[in-house]
């Protein structure tokens, strides 16, 4: 804090101040067609298993004309290919680690048992491999992965490792929405960059000291949007409507989605599974981490640029200014064919979607405050068990924020839904099947949490704020899911994890 105060300082605010409002809208010609990540979907084997394997590998990318980009990806030099499972499935990955670096790989949405979650425990060191498996149960949603490495995920993400995964089942499929991948069905994921001149990526996360106090240093804010790893990009639309599987697969930058004509375009699914009432909506709020499935119409011909407004982020003055608030940025053109081929029409109910979570009236009750990168005043400790959690628990978690800045709360090996924001019923938005929210002002927002019935006594599931370097400065906390009743009886120290597969996590 000895850094304000003083004529000096008052200047370099000032230009701080200016420099960080961002845009590049205007300057885009939308010159590269939209890359769409190459889709695993194996046939079972005899076993009734499907494989997938994953190589995580250094690379080099081309993102800006004529310059090469030092990248990190899986099956390629950047991000990651989309993995495609039906509820149900038996599905065993190999993720064969050729970084330079020890790493994890992460299921984010999925429900798994702990030790296959790939979070801070499930460590795979550089050049080892890693063999997770489990039986997808739970309904149609768009999940991701990505690295989770304790202290590390940010730059991990940031280098490129991220990939979609969807996850089918009946109801999806008879609820009549576009689904030809890359055709009508869209994987869109959204993420912000910064580059140096010679085209390499800039790794700095701020610069803002972390002293001052009066500021929110989330790390990475770019000035340069890549989707799905592709720059200045367009889509070719063939038909009349188009779903896109959208993820917000940035360090720290909210969007706030929408067109320029302010049509309206529909919400069918959140995080982790469909509505059951498609949403119109004309803006919609992205956090890190979040995802979302929209059904967007074209007129034949039309030429439709998906933008992100200025995210109405409820933190702060001039917190909002340093963290994106004012920042504007086209994403994407849609560029419409003359003949549009017919799509399904939008449903207005999706039978088989998620019932809301019901709750019993004596459900036991969880506080978590977050502030600036605390839980409950404590930085992530990776032996310390912060909750103990009976399986299958219908719980009340109370997230409250307590401080001026920027939050997402993400929880692992769950489904929850908003119930209540500073007091008020939720938009509906937020009331569909999540795993990742934001935290829409100073206050507290209350969830309606479905654990899993997967249980372990030594192995945690994760809950984290994903501003990823609030994560990794020690914006995260623990939960063992154990048989009920037996909640008291598990340790709630665990044994280093250094010892387990992988080796250490340093
Ligand atoms: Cu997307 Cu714990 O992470
Ligand atoms: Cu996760
Ligand atoms: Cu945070």
């Amino acid at each position: 804090m000895a850094v304000v105060g003083g004529v000096g300082w008052g200047a370099n605010w000032l230009t701080a101040y200016s420099r960080h409002e961002r845009s590049n809208v205007g300057s885009l010609d939308f010159r590269n067609r939209l890359r769409i990540p190459a889709l695993l979907d194996p046939q079972p084997g005899a076993d009734g298993v499907k494989r997938y394997a994953l190589e995580l590998a250094t690379g080099e990318s081309e993102f800006l004309p004529g310059k090469k980009t030092a990248t990190w990806g899986a099956n390629g030099p950047y991000l990651a290919p989309t993995l495609r499972a039906r509820n149900g499935d038996k599905v065993a990955l190999t993720v064969r680690n050729k970084l330079p670096d020890d790493t994890t790989l992460h299921w984010h949405g999925m429900h798994l048992p702990p030790a296959m979650d790939g979070g801070p425990h499930q460590m795979v060191a550089a050049g080892d491999t890693w063999r997770p498996h489990w039986t997808v149960h739970q309904p149609a949603a768009t999940l991701w992965y990505h690295p989770h490495p304790h202290g590390s995920t940010g730059s991990h993400v940031y280098r490129g490792i991220a990939g979609v995964i969807i996850i089918d089942d009946e109801h999806a499929t008879a609820a009549g929405l576009p689904s030809r991948y890359g055709v009508d069905d869209v994987p869109i994921v959204i993420q912000d960059k910064n580059f140096n001149d010679d085209g390499s990526l800039d790794l700095t996360e701020t610069t803002l000291s972390d002293d001052i106090a009066a500021i929110d240093n989330v790390g990475v804010l770019g000035d340069t949007i890549l989707i799905n790893g592709t720059y200045d990009p367009y889509h070719e639309v063939t038909t009349e409507r188009v779903r896109l599987r959208l993820l917000n697969g940035s360090n720290a930058r909210v969007y706030q989605l929408g067109f320029p004509d302010d049509r309206t375009f529909h919400l069918v699914a959140t995080d982790n599974g469909l509505l059951r009432r498609p949403q119109g909506l004309t803006r919609l709020r992205l956090a890190p981490g979040e995802r979302a499935e929209v059904v967007v119409a074209f007129k034949p011909g039309e030429k439709a640029v998906l933008r992100s407004f200025k995210p109405d982020l409820k933190v702060s003055f001039p917190t909002g200014r340093f963290t994106g608030g004012d920042d504007t940025f086209d994403l994407l053109q849609f560029r419409a064919a003359g003949k549009l081929k017919p799509s399904p029409e939008l449903p207005a109910t999706i039978a088989g979607a998620p019932a809301p979570i019901e709750v019993p009236k004596d459900a036991k009750r969880r506080k978590f405050e977050f502030v600036a990168t605390r839980i409950n005043g404590q930085a992530m400790d990776m032996n310390r068990v912060d909750e103990v959690v009976p399986a299958g628990a219908r719980e009340i978690w109370e997230i409250e924020r307590g401080d001026g800045r920027v939050h997402a709360f993400h929880l692992h090996g769950a489904t929850f839904n908003v119930i209540e924001v500073l007091g008020e019923k939720p938009p509906v938005e937020m009331r569909g099947p999540k795993d990742t929210v934001y935290l829409p002002g100073t206050g507290t927002i209350k969830l309606a949490v479905a654990f899993d019935t997967l249980t372990d006594t030594e192995k945690p599931y994760m809950y984290h704020c994903h501003v990823l370097r609030h994560e990794d400065k020690g914006m995260m906390g623990q939960f063992l899911v154990v048989e009920p009743g037996s909640e008291d009886k598990v340790p709630r120290t665990l044994k280093s994890s250094a010892a387990e597969h992988g080796g250490g996590h340093h």
